[in-house]
């Protein structure tokens, strides 16, 4: 057997469900050893003969203590101080060699029980408690894999030999359990919560419905909520009894704070308060699916992404129109900021507009797993309860972040500085993405990382290091290593400056600013002082101008369109796409022009127009940097030569985005050359088809699959895209919306 027990003679002292269960596992791991029992009931010691789990058995117990090497008591927990008493009455404490143990559910009332017999703790006794059990009971019922993959917890003292300790692990160990330690107070208090609390209710609701006239009627049509709730009222009620009574302090306890919640949440029914409805279920709801991750050790996005056994591709007729009004989701880079500064605040924080996409919500998941209470979203609303920068709890594994490369390189600012260590991974894309660039200059600030190979995912933090702030001149354009490094900024003494290369978005300078955080800047350079705080602040989220990229290029090379995109963001910079497609000849509007929470905003109006081919100002590239791919699209069907440089960056993204591109142009037939650090594309103009169909790769970066999408508007044939299932990244709803404007788009399941 992998774990080895070497014990000779194991006697177990009451030989129901769990006993005979931990038997039967041994047996089932290849244990050689006798294995005895003591129980009341001579049939169940019949039983087990017969079931070959046991050697032989006995209703007295100094009968059987004879060469036995270790003792199990399973009888219930009030029945332990008669058996320990025998025990002490036969001597059996004063042999090192034999080590007691038990499996009770409460410890602290059998500590005592032991120290009434012995009169002291014996250094061989070690409780226990495994916590796997059933609504059945008697040997009969006996499963040996009742254990396996649940968790035991062993209560030793200080003063428990811990060869004794070591002993009771091993047995466990080969029933396929897992071993933990815990004090017995802990074990008491956590168990009166998390198992004792809600077989208490569980008996209770059962008995008020049974109790009722109608009973009959009601368990007819009791269905799954029924069910499911009160299963564990099917167990064994002479163990619950005692449960309760050996654990009572800390079952009040638990239970107090039930009422209270009750109360309340009465209250709010009574009231018809729907919003606190809302916001109490929305936490326990969030919780319960947290837990699930918990159990299966995933995260909520691993665990999603698990299931996907296909892959998803597009299949995007040629032709359509486009036409009409819509809103695209909340701007990716602003939510990610949203959920971060509004955890680290001071106070409660409202978003609206938040991105329901996988890399904001994964970035929300990291943060409830460091235990801020964010109730939402809901119709991108979200509500932060934000602990303040120095209120994060250490999570309970490592935090991962699926594909999002901003929040890797941001959290890795924010982590530096905590006092606990942490780890963060994320998807197949994000772990070839360089993160060099972030490690690097926090290292200089003090910060002690380590990355996987050539600095990649995964980051391992180090918690508990005093961060001191830095001057760094940032040898690309970056808004991630920019924010990367203020971030960190605020946990390190003295002044943090970083200076770009060019201008980069700027959203987490002025959402600090609207935290009331001071930053400042001087031509290219920013910087803050460390130690100050964050206040909480509403946050309206507009569009992403990222997502309304998509369907600007739509509408600009599709004859015909007039297409208006509501509250998109216009920060300037982020708007190299609205410069790029005018200096194209694009007929583009901005109608509405408003500030919103720090951010301006306005609605785009797009009307066809032909386009010419031009050379890309390099100094729109950083302000373009998400938006290149569908701009090839819109250069592939303009007039002449477009020409990008210096965009060396988009090798670095979800995807090489250069080669990704060229790719599927040449399975398009779009002439074009491709460069180190950028890419010329050689379109011909005009209205009818500008390119033939086929079958492309997104390489499951969620831009090139929407442009290449958006492209079939301009082909003679349909183009098969593969490998979307990222565009829930950033755009949930894509094809919703494309369809809605004209365009023809379905997605399909195919296998992996
Ligand atoms: C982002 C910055 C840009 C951009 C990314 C989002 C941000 O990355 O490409 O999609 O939110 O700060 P770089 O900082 O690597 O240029």
């Amino acid at each position: 057997m992998a774990h080895e027990v070497r014990e000779s003679r194991l006697l177990i002292v009451g030989l129901g469900l769990i006993g005979g269960s931990l038997a039967a596992a041994l047996r089932d791991a290849g244990f050689e050893g006798e294995v005895l029992a003591c129980d009341p009931d001579a049939d169940e010691i019949a039983r087990g003969v017969e079931m070959g789990l046991i050697e032989r058995g006995d209703t007295h117990l100094a009968m059987l203590l004879d060469g036995v090497s270790m003792i199990v008591l399973a009888v219930p927990v009030l029945a332990m101080r008669e058996v320990l008493e025998t025990l002490a009455e036969q001597g059996v404490a004063d042999d090192p060699s034999v080590v007691i143990t038990d499996v009770g559910s409460t410890k602290g009332v059998i500590r005592e029980a032991a120290e009434a017999a012995f009169g002291r703790l014996p250094v061989n006794l070690v409780l226990g408690h495994p916590i796997a059990g059933s609504e059945k009971s008697g040997v009969a019922a006996s499963d040996p894999h009742l254990y396996a993959q649940h968790k035991v917890i062993l209560t030793p003292m200080a003063t428990t030999n811990r060869r004794a300790v070591a002993r009771v692990r091993s047995l466990w160990q080969a029933t396929g359990a897992e071993v933990l330690e815990m004090e017995v107070e802990r074990h008491d208090q956590v168990l009166a919560r998390t198992s004792h609390l809600p077989h208490l209710l569980a008996f209770s609701l059962v008995d008020t419905l049974a109790r009722q006239d109608e009973r009959l009627e009601i368990f007819r049509y009791a269905a799954g909520g029924f069910r499911d709730f009160t299963r564990i009222a099917g167990s064994d009620p002479v163990m619950w009894r005692d449960i309760f009574t050996a654990n009572r302090q800390a079952v009040l306890a638990a239970l107090d704070d039930f009422e209270a919640g009750l109360a309340r949440l009465r209250q709010a029914v009574s009231d018809g308060d729907a919003d606190a409805m809302l916001s109490t279920f929305d936490r326990a709801s969030h919780a319960r699916h947290y837990f699930d991750s918990l159990l299966n050790q995933s995260s909520y996005q691993a665990e999603y992404q698990m299931q996907e056994q296909t892959t998803l591709c597009y299949r995007a007729g040629p032709g359509g129109d486009v036409r009409g009004r819509i809103r695209v989701p909340g701007d990716k880079s602003i939510s990610h900021r949203a959920i971060m500064l509004g955890a680290l605040a001071e106070g409660v924080t409202e978003v609206s507009g938040f991105l329901e996409g996988e890399d904001s919500l994964a970035t929300l998941q990291a943060f409830r797993e460091m235990g801020v209470a964010i109730e939402g979203p809901h119709q991108g609303r979200v509500t932060i309860h934000g602990v303040g920068l120095h209120g994060l709890q250490a999570p309970s594994g490592p935090l991962y972040v699926g594909n999002a490369g901003t929040a890797m390189r941001l959290f890795a600012g924010l982590l530096a500085g905590q006092a606990f260590d942490t780890e963060l991974t994320g998807d197949v894309s994000l772990t070839k993405r360089p993160m060099g660039r972030v490690a690097d200059p926090l290292r200089e600030m003090g910060a002690v990382i380590e990355t996987a190979e050539g600095g990649r995912p995964p980051l391992k933090l180090r918690g508990g290091q005093a961060l001191k702030g830095i001057t760094y001149d940032m040898p690309m354009a970056s808004a991630q290593v920019k924010s990367c490094l203020l971030l960190a900024g605020l946990y390190a003494e003295g002044e943090t400056r970083v200076r770009e290369p060019a201008p980069t978005r700027d959203h987490t300078e002025r959402m600090l600013g609207g935290f009331g955080y001071r930053v400042e800047r001087e031509g290219d350079t920013c910087w803050l002082e460390g130690g100050g705080k964050l206040t909480a602040s509403p946050i309206d989220v507009p569009s992403d101008i990222s997502s309304a990229t998509f369907f600007l290029v739509a509408a600009a090379i599709t004859p015909g369109a007039d297409l208006v995109l509501e509250h998109v963001g216009v920060n300037p910079t982020r708007i190299g796409v609205i410069n790029i497609l005018r200096l194209m000849g694009a007929d583009l509007r901005l109608e509405n022009a408003r500030e919103v929470g720090g951010e301006p905003v306005a609605d785009l109006h797009i009307r066809h127009a032909p386009l010419k081919g031009i050379d890309i100002p390099v100094d729109q590239v950083p302000l373009a940097i998400d938006e290149f791919p569908a701009l090839f699209v819109a250069a592939a069907n303009a007039e002449g030569v477009t020409r990008l440089r210096d965009a060396a960056e988009l090798r670095v993204k979800e995807s090489d985005r250069l080669q990704a591109m060229a790719d599927g142009f040449a399975v398009l037939g779009i002439e074009h050359r491709l460069y180190d650090d950028g890419i010329d594309i050689i379109g011909h103009g005009g209205e009818g088809p500008s390119y033939g169909g086929g079958r492309v790769d997104s390489l499951g970066d969620h831009r090139i699959a929407m442009s290449f999408a958006v492209a079939a508007l301009r082909a003679s044939e349909s183009i098969t895209i593969d490998d979307c299932a990222n565009v829930a990244t950033s755009f949930p709803g894509f094809i919703e919306l494309a369809r809605r404007v004209g365009l023809t788009i379905e997605a399909q399941q195919e296998d992996a």
